[in-house]
């Protein structure tokens, strides 16, 4: 892909730049108040690449004192499809120990990459962990695990934009689309 954003490739807007940003305001508002009074630190980690833009817009809504981390993640299994096997390509740079963790992710699918870090992140006596993701795919769930905070639950769709990618693009996109199936089939021929 080059040149300008083909926008004809999106089949249709899921969520608005104004729907995301109304959502991540109240969102910010709700962490506010849950832990406005939490003893301990609040770190707040960034699962690299697609939550990159909820991360940053998350966290200026939230008014909190807190850290920002970033953690790379990879799961073993193919494009579509995740095995839940997740390796750390790029770990955080600080303990979270008696800390209270805040997962910011753009979106749970099966939830099994989630479920795997939940676990990882759990081995290093963390006083709290919470998972705040902007998208919820639940018909896709391959495991028993909801979101604390969730921006929009969304059809099982391919979609893109605000930090969701097709083949490493449009992760840049302002809103959520649902791409259009000739993109990804024009690929494969
Ligand atoms: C996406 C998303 C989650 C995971 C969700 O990441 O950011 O981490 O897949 O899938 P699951 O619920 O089925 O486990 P991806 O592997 O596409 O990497 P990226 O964020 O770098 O695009």
């Amino acid at each position: 892909m080059k040149g300008l954003i083909n926008h004809d490739d999106i089949a249709k807007v899921l969520v608005s730049e104004e729907q995301i940003k109304q959502r991540i305001r109240e969102l910010g508002a709700e962490l506010r108040r849950d832990y406005a009074n939490v003893e301990g630190d609040i770190v707040l980690i960034c699962i690299l690449k697609g939550a990159v833009m909820f991360f940053a817009d998350l966290a200026r809504e939230m008014d909190l004192n807190l850290q920002m981390e970033f953690m790379g993640i990879s799961s073993y299994g193919n494009e579509r499809r995740t095995s839940g096997i997740v390796r750390i390509t790029k770990d955080i740079d600080t303990s979270i120990t008696g800390k209270h963790v805040i997962i910011a992710e753009d979106i749970m699918d099966s939830g099994l990459t989630l479920s795997h870090l939940l676990q990882l992140l759990a081995s290093r006596n963390p006083a709290s962990v919470k998972i705040c993701c902007l998208l919820d795919k639940p018909s896709r769930r391959e495991c028993e695990l909801t979101p604390d905070y969730c921006g929009f639950v969304i059809p099982n769709e391919f979609v893109v934009g605000y930090g969701l990618d097709y083949d490493g693009f449009l992760r840049n996109l302002p809103y959520v689309g649902v791409l259009k199936p000739s993109v990804y089939s024009r690929e494969e021929e």
